[in-house]
Parts: structure tokens; sequence; C-alpha cells
């Protein structure tokens, strides 16, 4: 098991890519808190998870507001006496064509994606600092490296900003000898409910532009994320894993 004796909170973890993280970290023995907007699916997922190796808690989590992000881990510190490991997974997509993308988009994509993002990894500090090989895992996206076939601008932007969050703060940390690893993971076009605002035809052309000839599944992501987990990678930050069957590389 090599997430025995670890805690993580996984943000955006009631369905999708977050839930796919929780159930393969949980298999490798981590204690979990789901955090979710969507509190009673993230409650349920948890007492699913929860097995004779770990224990998992459910809660209200909205990465868009700092009072319910200290909430957040303020129940961690209750539950678990704190966290080893964050995943800033939680995200929102809107493919909205360039001219007509509005303010309102624009702010709440960012608030979400980017400035929620920040503020979790800045809260999540006092508590890492105390840890043993402590570890910030982001989730950015391919659209953030190469600019997307079909995200919408304020996505792209949002996602973006991650991957230069995890450069900056990886070195910062990194410098100040907190222990501290953030690194990010780069998912291509993965079958979750996200991608659903998409049509069919959509979906098979940017398919026809996956050279391993499929969509990524969430477990997919789940493999790099538990991997950049594991105590041994203390020498791993920085670094921005694409998990895209090889859409974009180079
Ligand atoms: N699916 C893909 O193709 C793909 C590709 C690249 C990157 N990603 C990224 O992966 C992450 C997970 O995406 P997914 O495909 O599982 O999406 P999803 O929509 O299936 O799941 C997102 C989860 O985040 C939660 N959430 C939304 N706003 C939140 C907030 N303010 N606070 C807390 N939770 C919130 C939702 O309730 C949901 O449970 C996102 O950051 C997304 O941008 C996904």
């Amino acid at each position: 098991m090599r997430l025995k004796g670890r805690t993580a909170v996984i943000t955006g973890a009631a369905q999708g890519i977050g839930l796919a993280i929780a159930k393969a970290m949980a298999a490798e023995g981590a204690n979990l808190v789901l955090a979710d907007i969507n509190e009673d699916e993230a409650k349920k997922q948890a007492e699913l998870l929860t097995n004779e190796e770990a224990r998992s808690i459910g809660i209200y989590g909205n990465v868009a507001s700092v009072d319910s992000i200290e909430q957040m881990f303020a129940a961690a510190e209750e539950a678990f006496g704190g966290f080893d490991i964050l995943v800033n997974n939680a995200g929102i997509l809107f493919s909205t064509p360039i001219r007509e993308i509005t303010e309102k988009e624009w702010d709440m994509v960012q608030s979400v994606n980017l400035r929620g993002v920040f503020f979790c990894m800045q809260k999540a500090l006092p508590y890492l600092e105390k840890k043993d090989h402590p570890r910030i895992i982001n989730i950015s996206s391919v659209a953030g490296q190469m600019g997307s076939y079909a995200s919408g601008m304020s996505y792209v932007a949002s996602k973006g900003g991650i991957l230069s969050l995890t450069y900056g703060m990886s070195r910062r940390l990194a410098e100040e000898g907190t222990g501290i690893t953030v690194n990010a993971v780069c998912p291509g076009t993965i079958e979750t409910p996200i991608i659903r605002q998409w049509t069919k035809e959509k979906i098979s052309e940017l398919e026809s532009r996956i050279p391993v000839g499929r969509l990524g599944h969430a477990e997919d992501i789940a493999t790099a994320v538990v991997f950049l987990a594991q105590d041994d990678t203390d020498f791993i930050t920085g670094e921005a894993i694409s998990v895209n069957g090889g859409m974009y590389c180079g």
C-alpha cells in the first residue's frame, strides 16, 4: 500500500476525475477528505470508500470561497489531525466562442479554477509544513499547455495559470525548505461529465487527434496523481505530467 498512513484532501471529489483519484488513493490505504459543492454525493462516495485500511469523509467545500477552503482544512484537522496531500482538482469548463465570453463567465471560471487553486495552496501550507513528504498536486489540462481544440478561452487561461502557479510555488516552497513538492497533471480529453456539453461529433473529432486511439479514462489521471503522491518522489517538483494519449507532446 503506497499511501498507507497518509491523508489527502481532494477538491471536486464527488464525481469524475476527482472521484477516480479518491478511489485510487483509498485502494493505496490513504485517509481521504472528499470536498465538493455537491455535499450529498461527496458524503455518499466517502462512505463507499471507507474500508478496513483507511477512512474517508465527505464534506461541503467550495474552492471559490476562502472561508469555505479554511473550513475544509479545519475539517481535515478535526477528523485526521491534518493532511499530507492536497489535490486541487475542482474545475469548471465553458466552451463559449471568443466573441461571446462575458465578464461574469470569465470571473466565475478564474474564481474556481485559478483563484481557488492558489488559495487552497496558500491555506494548506500551515498543515502541510508539519508533515513529512508533503505534496500538492494541481489538475491543469492539455488546454493550459497548448490552447485547446474545444475549450473556451476563460478555461484555457485558468489552466495555463495553474501551470505558472505550479512552477512558481514549487520553486519558492523548495527554496524555503518546506519539503512540499508542487506538481501538475495535465489531462487530455477524458470521459467524464464535464465533456457532456460537447456534441458527439466534437468528441469524435477530439478522439481522432489522440494517437493512442481512445478517450482517456478518469483512472488514467488517478495513476499519475498516485505516483506523485508517494513519499519517494521528493525530487520531483515543478513538473507537469501530460496524460493525454499523445494528443500533445514536446
Ligand atoms: N474531463 C476532461 O476531459 C478534463 C481534461 C482536462 C482537465 N480536466 C480537469 O480535471 C478536473 C476534474 O474534471 P472532471 O472532468 O472530473 O469534471 P466533473 O465536472 O466531472 O467534476 C468536477 C467536480 O468539481 C466539483 N466542483 C465544481 N465547482 C466546484 C467548486 N467551486 N468547489 C468545489 N468543487 C467544485 C463538481 O461538483 C464536480 O464534482 C477539472 O479541474 C477539469 O478542468 C478535465
